[in-house]
């Protein structure tokens, strides 16, 4: 993983970049890195904010051979692999809120957008992007994400070195990859409950149209669904959408 890497100054969206080099043939592990992005996508068709030097802002080639449906598998894979490499280069107690966001204090240091091209609904390649706010300060922010979005700076006190997060989460998500290919989803699945804070909460989810699923997150799907148990002896499986913990 990331034995072949692209490193960029400023671009609009390292999906873009990765995306061109998997249309031309790029391997599986191909990294795209970017100092800053101009036009940093989120999920939901969101902004991303990614300001120059502060962060991590990187979108990773994977060829995976499986269906389509099994991708947001994958989301939750790479959410372990970040969660885990924060966790262990700065003692911070990061959590992961279903499906991608990563937490410190309750607020968002981290998000991830997978995206998938598939024919007849074979994957032919995903582009996993990871996004972290590392050494963003309170003022960098914009005035909506301040007290929303925190950075590993922020939470933990000290700078952290970039260039040594990117490689202790390609170790984790090399490590969780070659598990995922030899043993399958069940014990990525595992890892993902371990360090989730949703699991066990009351939750709202919206769908990109609005429509909300009310219930208890009880834990995750064979195909990476978020299983929510409405209270009246169905579990309803959720693959995307925002996801509210009422505390
Ligand atoms: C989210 O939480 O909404 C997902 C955010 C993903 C941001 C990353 S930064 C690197 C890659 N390039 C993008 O334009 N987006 C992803």
């Amino acid at each position: 993983m990331g034995s072949r890497l692209k490193v960029l100054g400023s671009t609009t969206s390292t999906q873009d970049e990765a995306r061109a080099l998997a249309e031309d043939g790029a391997p599986e592990g191909t990294l795209v890195i970017a100092e800053e992005q101009t036009g940093g996508k989120g999920r939901l068709g969101r902004k991303w904010f990614s300001p120059a030097g502060k962060g991590v802002w990187m979108s990773l080639i994977l060829r995976p051979n499986q269906p389509l449906q099994d991708t947001p598998q994958l989301t939750l894979l790479a959410g372990v692999a970040v969660c885990r490499a924060v966790r262990k280069m700065t003692g911070l107690d990061a959590g992961i809120k279903w499906p991608n966001d990563l937490l410190v204090d309750r607020r968002k240091i981290c998000g991830i957008l997978l995206e998938s091209a598939a024919e007849e609904e074979h994957v032919r390649y995903c582009i996993v992007g990871i996004g972290i706010s590392v050494n963003l300060d309170e003022t960098d922010y914009p005035p909506e994400l301040q007290g929303v979005a925190t950075s590993l700076k922020i939470a933990s006190g000290t700078t952290v070195d970039r260039t040594q997060l990117i490689a202790a989460v390609m170790v984790e998500f090399e490590t969780l990859y070659e598990l995922y290919c030899s043993q399958g989803f069940q014990p990525i699945a595992s890892l993902w409950e371990a360090l989730s804070v949703t699991l066990g909460e009351s939750v709202t989810i919206k769908n990109i149209y609005g429509d909300e699923v009310h219930g208890v997150a009880a834990g995750i799907s064979a195909a990476g669904a978020l299983l929510v148990d409405m209270g009246d002896g169905r579990q309803v499986p959720v693959f995307s959408g925002d996801v509210e913990l009422k505390r």
